[in-house]
This record gives structure tokens, sequence and C-alpha cells, in this order.
């Protein structure tokens, strides 16, 4: 005959151990659900412009669209650059968005300067402010060219 109290522990341990792998499992399920969306805004940072040799020594405004994902709310961006590449194939890029209140930026060839129409903003080749009411400088993007000859821009 088995003794009731080595039989209701083994029931109690075993009720305990299955409890603790259910908190597991979905524990482990919920922290993918929710963490995923993460994964994927940060996945989108770099984008791919094409061929470097697409683009001259000019600088060339490029507008790309790319999803942002905050959470579990998805939209569409559109970033706007100003790209040019050396006959080496170095790339230099910089946001076309004045750092003012936002309006888009011109590149001036005449004057090698960015121009923002809105309050008259100017910022030379480099991107530094020259005059006008932007505080800071446009923001110079990371950008290389890869294995295939592609220019990548990091968007973080
Ligand atoms: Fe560009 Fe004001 S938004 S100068």
């Amino acid at each position: 005959m088995s003794d009731p109290v080595n039989r209701r522990t083994a029931l109690a341990a075993i009720s305990i151990g299955l409890a603790g792998l259910w908190s597991l499992i979905f524990g482990g399920l919920a922290a993918v659900f929710t963490l995923s969306p993460l994964r994927r805004a940060r996945a989108g940072q770099q984008i791919s412009l094409g061929s470097v040799w697409d683009f001259s020594e000019t600088f060339q405004l490029v507008q790309h669209e790319r999803e942002l994902q905050d959470g579990w709310q998805s939209s569409v961006e559109i970033v706007k650059l100003f790209v040019r590449v050396d006959t080496k194939g170095n790339p230099e890029v910089f946001s076309a968005t004045c750092t003012h209140l936002g309006c888009s930026v011109n590149w001036e060839g005449e004057s090698s300067e960015f121009v923002c129409p809105c309050h008259g903003g100017r910022y030379a080749a480099d991107g530094s402010v020259v005059a006008g009411p932007p505080p800071e400088s446009l923001p110079r993007m990371e950008a290389r060219m890869d294995e295939n000859e592609e220019l990548v821009v990091d968007l973080s």
C-alpha cells in the first residue's frame, strides 16, 4: 500500500512543475509577441539607394519611402536626402530637412549652398549653418558603398 503523504507530495510537485512550464512557455510567447515590432523597426534603418555610380559629384535630391513601425501602428515616411558621390565611389549624404522648422531645403549649385525657402536658412556644402535661423547643421547621414557597389545609407 502506498503512502498517501508521498503521493500527495509527488502530485503537488508535478502540479508546480507543470505550472512553471506553462508560465515559461506563455511568458516567452508574450515576450516575442510584444518585442517583435521593436526588432522590425530597427531592421529598417539601413536603406539601399541603388548603384553608387548612378550618382555624380553634384548633389542630387533623393526621396525614399520607408515604413515606420511604432508599436503596433505602421505608417509611411518620405525621407528626403541630398546625395553626391565622388569619382572613387565615396558618398556624401545629408538630410534635406531644415533643422529650423522642418522645411525641405534646395541645393543651389551656383552658390554651393543648401537654401531653405521658408525662412531663408542657408547651409554650406558641408551642412554647416551659414545664415538664418537654423539652430544646427544639416544632419550628415552615415553612407557607404557595399560589396555590390550599392549605396547604403543609415537612417538611424
Ligand atoms: Fe528652414 Fe525655417 S524652416 S529656415
